[in-house]
């Protein structure tokens, strides 16, 4: 009942003719795949090319950030109602990086996840504990407090299209992929805190990604577990075959 969901994440990487060249090889591809909605997050300086590239096909264009208001003096930075307006479906919110680089807090997830939603964008909400937080054993605290932040004051009747992403920091660009069961357990957590937030019903249905170096050759093993909904890729998304191979690898 939750159709996967494979967001590519392109981060800082591939130029507007980079992108449509993938695109173009990427597209017949995947053009058969309909039991996954496939999702493209490119720099922000080639969503237009790329949105232009998949249009009218089953490739959707997303950002990899955002601010939350709609204009105003803040230099560098893009708005929800620009990203609607170039056609632009949806936002990564609070990756990894951004916290850790650029002062990205639970409380500006908060404010991108409503102004995301207010704008019929749809949000790719990241969280994930740090290593030295899995070794400290506080994991599952700080996914309930990551989730919780997020969620705060969204109004149930809003949420359906929210989609999470559980990426542990200390697998994502080292090669070191969690574990199904380490997954699992993760993802068990995060759709607990949502039914706390919003309701039983609507953690049943929203969608939970695993990210941190998914490859073709183990997206299928994390596929595999109930609560995995889909995948964010980084590295291994750059590749049209890798990336075609980690879509179609997702069938249940
Ligand atoms: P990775 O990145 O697949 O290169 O580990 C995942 C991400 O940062 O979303």
């Amino acid at each position: 009942m939750r159709k996967p969901l494979i967001a590519a994440n392109w981060k800082m990487f591939k130029t507007p003719a980079e992108a449509v060249a993938f695109t173009d090889a990427f597209i017949p591809l995947v053009a058969a795949q309909h039991h996954a909605d496939i999702v493209l997050c490119p720099a922000t300086t080639s969503l237009s090319a790329t949105i232009e590239a998949t249009r009218n096909t089953n490739v959707h264009i997303g950002a990899q950030n955002m601010h939350w208001l709609d204009n105003g003096a803040y230099t560098g930075e893009t708005s929800p109602l620009m990203l609607t307006a170039i056609g632009a479906t949806h936002v990564l919110i609070g990756h990894s990086e951004r916290r850790q680089y650029f002062n990205e807090t639970d409380e500006t997830v908060n404010l991108k996840l409503k102004a995301a939603l207010a704008h019929n964008l749809i949000p790719i909400v990241c969280v994930g504990e740090q290593l030295a937080e899995r070794e400290a054993e506080v994991t599952a605290e700080v996914l309930q407090r990551q989730v919780s932040a997020a969620l705060t004051d969204i109004n149930p009747a809003r949420a359906t299209p929210i989609v999470f992403a559980y990426e542990p920091v200390w697998a994502i660009g080292t090669g070191r992929t969690a574990t199904p069961q380490i997954a699992e357990e993760a993802h068990k957590i995060v759709r607990a805190q949502i039914a706390v937030s919003l309701g039983a019903e609507l953690a049943a249905s929203i969608r939970i990604l695993y990210g941190g170096s998914v490859k073709p050759d183990n997206a299928a093993s994390l596929y595999a577990v109930a609560d995995i909904d889909g995948a964010l890729v980084g590295g291994a998304s750059l590749d049209p075959t890798s990336f075609a191979q980690i879509v179609i690898n997702s069938v249940a």
